[in-house]
């Protein structure tokens, strides 16, 4: 007989969607898993009795519903009574939800997540997770989407320190969008794009997010950083005033009200980045936003725009790739991940991976 276990899934956006199509193609015969919540923020597709849902006809089933299960307790009172073991997969970016995660860990519900959110604030939600977590009985945590989408960072880093080694500097271009500005506007070849049209090209293929300051101003990096400092063994207290953050939103434009706005005066700044592309150009390098966090001696973390050898593989990234090193005491040279960085797909990919191995150690 095969495995039960049953699925919470909250959020089926784009990330939720495509991680609900991968599940029903899934074909374990070892383990069956059986969702029995779908929620979004306005209403809920809720199996009261346990049963599987139908993940054929989710999407017309929860538009016709008038059920609602948002409340993080509410939802811990309906998954704590399952027969099954359940993983809650979080697929949204509420830091709600987020914060009740050490509530469901104790309660020995699982998570898979994306969401960042609970990883990347105060050092003590993830302290209170992972004691919660390391308890007889409690649910289990992965969470390798929430930085690098699909890449295997966090397993990898997470095997390398259970296995003893050291990790003495992380660097890596982590966002999808950056790396696309990057990679156009500083290139091995020289370029001589203005900065204002690759933001607004970048906006316009969908790489950034609706307003682009919120990619430009360095604290979804910050966040990602601080999450892999943290699992390499430095606790870095919080992501948003632990460490230097450089932001790419020139003063004046930080506090314009719109997007338009921000877009169409854009072009009056864009000579305070050409000094520097001149000179990185000068040294035969190229510039790069990257976020490090340098364990070596003193905990040295940071975000802001660096200059790379063209001989870098750091130079030559192509597209939106994300890109991460990682110098250890056995690996000197570093061991490089680099691929897709966002992307529903690989994201979903990402999640259902963790709820696999999740489910073969329940
Ligand atoms: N897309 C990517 O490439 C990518 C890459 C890496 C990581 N991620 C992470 O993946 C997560 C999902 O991203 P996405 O692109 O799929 O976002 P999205 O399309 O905006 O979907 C978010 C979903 O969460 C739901 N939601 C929000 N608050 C909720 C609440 N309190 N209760 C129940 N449902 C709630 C939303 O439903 P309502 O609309 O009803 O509120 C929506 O269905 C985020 O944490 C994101 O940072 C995404």
């Amino acid at each position: 007989m095969s495995k039960l276990i049953n699925l919470a899934i909250i959020g089926p956006g784009l990330v939720g969607s495509a991680y609900i199509r991968q599940l029903a193609a899934i074909k374990s015969k070892a383990i069956s898993y059986n969702v029995i919540l779908i929620a979004r923020s306005s209403k809920a597709l809720v199996s009261r009795d346990y049963s599987p849902l139908s993940l054929q006809s989710w999407e017309a089933d929860l538009n016709a519903s008038t059920d609602k299960l948002a409340e993080p307790s509410e939802i811990l009172a309906f998954l704590k009574q399952s027969p099954n073991p359940v993983i809650l997969v979080d697929n949204t970016s509420n830091e709600t939800l987020a914060k009740a995660y050490p509530s469901f860990v104790e309660n020995g519900i699982s998570i898979a997540t994306p969401n960042k959110k609970a990883f990347s604030d105060d050092i003590s939600l993830w302290d209170e997770i992972f004691d919660a977590s390391a308890k007889p009985g409690a649910g289990l945590v992965y969470h390798e989407a929430t930085v690098g989408a699909g890449l295997p960072i966090i397993g990898t880093l997470n095997d390398l320190v259970n296995t003893g080694d050291e990790i003495q500097k992380v660097e890596g271009i982590f966002s999808g969008s950056l790396s696309f500005i990057f990679n156009n506007y500083s290139t091995v070849q020289g370029s001589d794009l203005k900065f204002s049209d690759i933001v607004l090209k970048a906006k316009d293929l969908g790489y950034t997010e609706p307003d682009p300051r919120d990619d430009l101003n360095g604290l979804d990096v910050a966040r990602k950083v601080t999450i892999v400092s943290r699992l390499a063994g430095y606790k870095v207290k919080n992501a948003s005033s632990s460490f230097p953050v450089e932001s790419l939103i020139p003063k004046p434009l930080e506090s314009v009200s719109s997007a338009a706005e921000y877009i169409q005066r854009l072009p009056d700044f864009d000579g305070e980045l050409d000094k520097l592309r001149k000179e990185a150009e000068a040294e035969n390098k190229v510039l790069r936003f990257v976020g490090s966090a340098d364990l070596s001696g003193t905990p040295d973390v940071k975000v802001s725009i660096q200059k790379y050898d063209a001989s870098h593989p750091f130079a030559s990234l192509q597209g939106s790739d994300n890109v991460i090193a990682i110098y250890t005491k056995r690996y000197t040279n570093p061991l490089i991940i680099q691929g897709a960085g966002a992307g529903d797909d690989v994201t979903a990919a990402g999640v259902l991976a963790d709820t696999i191995k999740i489910a073969q150690r329940l």
